[in-house]
């Protein structure tokens, strides 16, 4: 396990969900913790439950119904504006050079009431060190995901 998640300046929480359900109910309680600005990275292979867990976050926020949250895959980002922030579901999958990342322009994006819930977005140190909560996912079976929230302790 990389160090830094045991580092005792770390506060992490876990969680183990056994549906796709379990995993946007998650989402929805994230909530109160993503009041903006923030920056989120996502972080887990491919069909981790990423995505998932951001159609529940939206529909918390009052920004899009479950349904309508699918996959930046192809978009790279996708806005769902409530009324308490703007949110910005971001894929960098397919994103692999600094400059493809500059011209989404993204920096345009960060603002007073945006969340950025950035997929792949370790890839790029810049989003690493300008993370506020990291949320890791892990495939345990075909249905059980382990989801640990990783912060820094202010
Ligand atoms: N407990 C669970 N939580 C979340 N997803 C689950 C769970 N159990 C099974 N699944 C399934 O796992 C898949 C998760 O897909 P999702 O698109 O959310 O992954 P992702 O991490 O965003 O992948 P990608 O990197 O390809 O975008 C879905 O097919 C979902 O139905
Ligand atoms: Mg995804």
């Amino acid at each position: 396990m990389n160090s830094r998640y045991t580092d005792l300046a770390m506060d992490t929480r876990e969680f183990i969900t056994h549906s796709p359900e379990e995993t946007i109910a998650l989402g929805w309680t994230l909530v109160e913790l993503l009041t903006p600005p923030k920056i989120v990275l996502l972080r887990g292979d491919l069909g981790a439950g990423k995505t998932t867990l951001v159609k529940g976050i939206a529909a918390g926020f009052r920004a899009a119904a479950e349904d309508d949250v699918t996959s930046p895959t192809f978009t790279l980002v996708h806005e769902y504006r409530g009324p308490a922030a703007n949110l910005y579901h971001i894929d960098l999958y397919r994103v692999d050079t600094p400059r493809q990342l500059e011209t989404l322009g993204l920096d345009d994006l960060i603002s007073e009431n945006s969340v950025l819930l950035i997929e792949w977005g370790e890839k790029f140190p810049r989003f690493v060190r300008e993370r506020d909560l990291e949320i890791v996912l892990e495939r345990v079976s075909e249905n059980e995901r382990r989801i640990r929230l990783i912060s820094d302790r202010g």
